[in-house]
Parts: structure tokens; C-alpha cells; sequence
């Protein structure tokens, strides 16, 4: 057996008697290493995660605001992110910073992802191999000096490396508008990816319109399934990703919802499609949705199109309200979900005895360019 596999049999044995304890015991155990460690370990929880995580988190948000405090915090040793895979990338290369490192003397900070198996299939739709070839095509039809990339947060750090190398920029959910209107003021065009949805619900509200936004389909050969003058009169390409999550809100629940609660507000994730985000009455980043009910009058009525695990924090949080989630199915990120109580603990352990497992870095060329794109985001307001 290789020493890769006796690891991994390794960790898995470990993990198994973590998941035989009770919820109090490890909650518990990871309360000695929080109070053990101090502000040296920054817990980072992600609006989606489990009530039982979220509650052991120093603190909580959606993407753009957890990337800043990774970026920010001069205290921490350590992060442990409670997230997917991408947040996770993301604050290693910010919290890893030149900058940062300088001012430790070197020192790494490492950014623990407790199940390195929690992934997003959306950033799993766009591969850098994939984004290369797309510019590559592009750039035998239009100047590609003029096409401003920009990547959505949620997607690999190679894909952020590529934007950092071509002028372009990240975005989230929270601020796609303001770095659209910055990518439009350097450059004619921009090709979004991987959220086919954030990028043509953000773009149709600043007056692009639709005919102006062909869609790229990394899987078919020939320019993404585009015509050549599609593409010469486009203003944003569309890169052909979806969440699987926020796709299972459809116009017919807004209908029935608006039918039976006359009043009713709705309110959406801007990855939803947009038949679904044309007929909301608000739209906003997990942090902006969780704002507009903590502003709402007691007897608001809400149905709410994002992952489930906050519209139900969201019910528990405001009982003055009335809160609904939006799909009669359940919409859950099974990829969120896999950080619990047992890889929090196991992880937090392993860290506190000078064993972290679990680390994502990126590497140190890759990094220096996903910061650039990174740090444009973060100027931009
Ligand atoms: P937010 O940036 O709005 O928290 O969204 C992250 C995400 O993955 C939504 O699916
Ligand atoms: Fe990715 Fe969708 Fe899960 Fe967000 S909800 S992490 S976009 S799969």
C-alpha cells in the first residue's frame, strides 16, 4: 500500500470514532481548543453551514465578506474554514499574502478545509484547460485585449490566477454589479465565468441586453456553440455554469407563493435562473438577504430562494416574521453539509497538537496571480 492510501486509511479510522461521539462531547472538545488557542484560530463560518457549526464559528458570512476578514485579521495562526473549497483557497492566498507573510516573518498561516471533500459543482464547470482554450478561440474572432475576464469567487484559484494574468477580476454575489461597471470601464467586453446566472441576471439589470450575452459551452468544440458574429457582437460571454442548488427554484413557485400569501415578498439568490430572479421582488448575496429580514417589520412576509439551512436559521432568528423557503423541494448544498461536527472536531484536534490536516494551499505561482484579481475585488466598491 502506498503511504498516500495508509494516510487516508489512517484518518478515516480516526474520523469513525469521532462520528460515534455525541454532539455535546465534541462540542466540547471544540470549545477547549477555541478557548487553547484563542484569537490565534479564526473559525470562518459560511452562511450555508449546519446551525451546529455556524454556532462554534468567531465569525460568519458570504463569500465576499469572509474573504475580507481572511484578508484583514493580523492575529490569527491558524483558519479554519467551514465552507467549500474555494473559500478556503481564496483566504489562503489572501491571508498568505506577501505582505502578510512579511509581517510574521515568514510565518504561514494555514487555512484548514475540515472535509476536503466539500466542493462546488459550479466551480467544478469551468477548468483552467477549459477558460485557456475559450480565450484562445475568442481571440480569433475579437481582440482579446478588449474582453475583460472576470470570475465568480466560487471557482478554482487557477481560474482567479488566469484573470489575475489578463487584467481581469473576481467577483461575488455581493458585488458583481460595481466590478462589471469596472471591467466596462477599461474594456468593451467581458467573458463571466463559471455562473451563467450571476453574470446575465447582474448584466440585464445594468442594460446589457440579452441578445448581447451569448452563451459558452466548454463542452462543444467550435466557440462554445456560438456563431462567429454572436460573438463579435457580444458584450458579455456567458460561461455555461449553473448551481445545481439554486437551479430547483422555478417561476411556478414565486406564482404559487404570490397566489397564497398575498403580500408576500420574495426574495433570491442572483444564482438563480432568471426566469425565477425577473419575477422577485429583491435580489441579494446570502449577507444582503440575511439583512433585508433583520430590516423587515415584525409580520413581513418572505418566501426565500436560497440554501436551505439559512432560510431556516433565518425562521428560528425571526419568528416576528413570516418566513418561507421558496421550493417545495428541498434545496441543500450536500457539499456545505459535509462539514460537521465530527470533521470540525477531528481537524481542530489534529491542528492544536501541531498535526493540521486538511490544508489547502495553493501554490506560490498561482497565488501571486489569484491575488491580483483578488485584491482589484477588493478595491472595488
Ligand atoms: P454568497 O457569496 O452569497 O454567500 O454565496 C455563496 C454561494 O456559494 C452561493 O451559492
Ligand atoms: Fe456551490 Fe451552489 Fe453549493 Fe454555493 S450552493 S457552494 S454555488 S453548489
Amino acid at each position: 500500500m502506498s503511504q498516500v492510501s495508509e494516510i487516508a486509511l489512517a484518518e478515516s479510522a480516526e474520523l469513525l470514532a469521532y462520528e460515534s461521539l455525541e454532539d455535546e462531547v465534541l462540542t466540547e472538545r471544540i470549545q477547549r481548543i477555541r478557548r487553547q488557542m484563542g484569537s490565534k484560530l479564526l473559525i470562518l463560518g459560511h452562511h450555508y453551514q449546519q446551525d451546529a457549526v455556524i454556532a462554534l464559528s468567531d465569525l460568519r458570512g458570504d463569500s465576499y465578506k469572509l474573504s475580507e476578514l481572511a484578508a484583514s485579521n493580523t492575529e490569527c495562526r491558524a483558519i479554519v474554514f467551514c465552507g467549500v473549497h474555494f473559500m478556503a483557497e481564496t483566504a489562503d492566498v489572501l491571508a498568505n499574502r506577501p505582505q502578510r507573510l512579511a509581517e510574521r516573518g515568514g510565518e504561514r498561516v494555514p487555512v484548514v478545509l475540515p472535509d476536503l471533500a466539500a466542493g462546488c459543482s459550479m466551480a467544478d464547470m469551468a477548468e483552467i484547460e477549459q477558460v485557456e482554450d475559450c480565450w484562445e478561440q475568442l481571440a480569433e474572432v475579437i481582440d482579446v485585449d478588449d474582453v475583460m475576464p472576470v470570475t465568480y469567487v466560487n471557482s478554482a484559484a487557477s481560474l482567479k490566477a488566469f484573470c489575475g494574468r489578463h487584467g481581469g477580476i473576481v467577483c461575488t454575489s455581493a458585488n458583481a454589479r460595481p466590478v462589471l461597471e469596472w471591467s466596462f470601464a477599461r474594456r468593451r467586453r467581458v467573458l463571466f465565468f463559471p455562473d451563467q446566472h450571476l453574470g446575465r441576471n447582474t448584466a440585464l439589470r445594468m442594460g446589457v441586453p440579452i441578445e448581447e450575452m451569448p452563451v459558452w459551452d466548454p463542452h462543444v468544440e467550435e466557440l462554445g456553440g456560438s456563431s462567429e458574429d454572436a460573438i463579435r457582437s457580444s458584450r458579455v460571454i456567458l460561461w455555461k455554469g449553473h448551481c445545481s442548488v439554486h437551479q430547483m427554484f422555478l417561476p411556478q413557485h414565486v406564482e404559487g407563493f404570490r397566489e397564497r400569501y398575498p403580500g408576500i415578498k420574495i426574495m433570491v439568490h442572483p444564482e438563480c435562473m432568471q426566469a425565477v430572479v425577473d419575477l422577485a421582488d429583491e435580489i441579494g448575496s446570502t449577507g444582503a438577504i440575511i439583512k433585508a429580514v433583520e430590516a423587515a417589520p415584525p409580520g413581513t412576509k418572505w418566501a426565500v430562494g436560497t440554501e436551505l439551512h439559512l432560510v431556516n436559521r433565518l425562521k428560528q432568528d425571526h419568528p416576528e416574521q413570516e418566513i418561507h423557503f421558496l421550493s417545495s423541494t428541498v434545496c441543500m448544498c450536500a457539499t456545505m453539509y459535509r462539514i460537521d461536527l465530527p470533521h470540525l472536531c477531528w481537524s481542530l484536534e489534529k491542528l492544536a497538537a501541531g498535526r493540521p490536516v486538511n490544508v489547502v494551499q495553493v501554490d506560490d505561482e498561482t497565488a501571486a496571480d489569484a491575488l491580483k484579481a483578488l485584491e482589484r475585488m477588493l478595491e472595488v466598491k
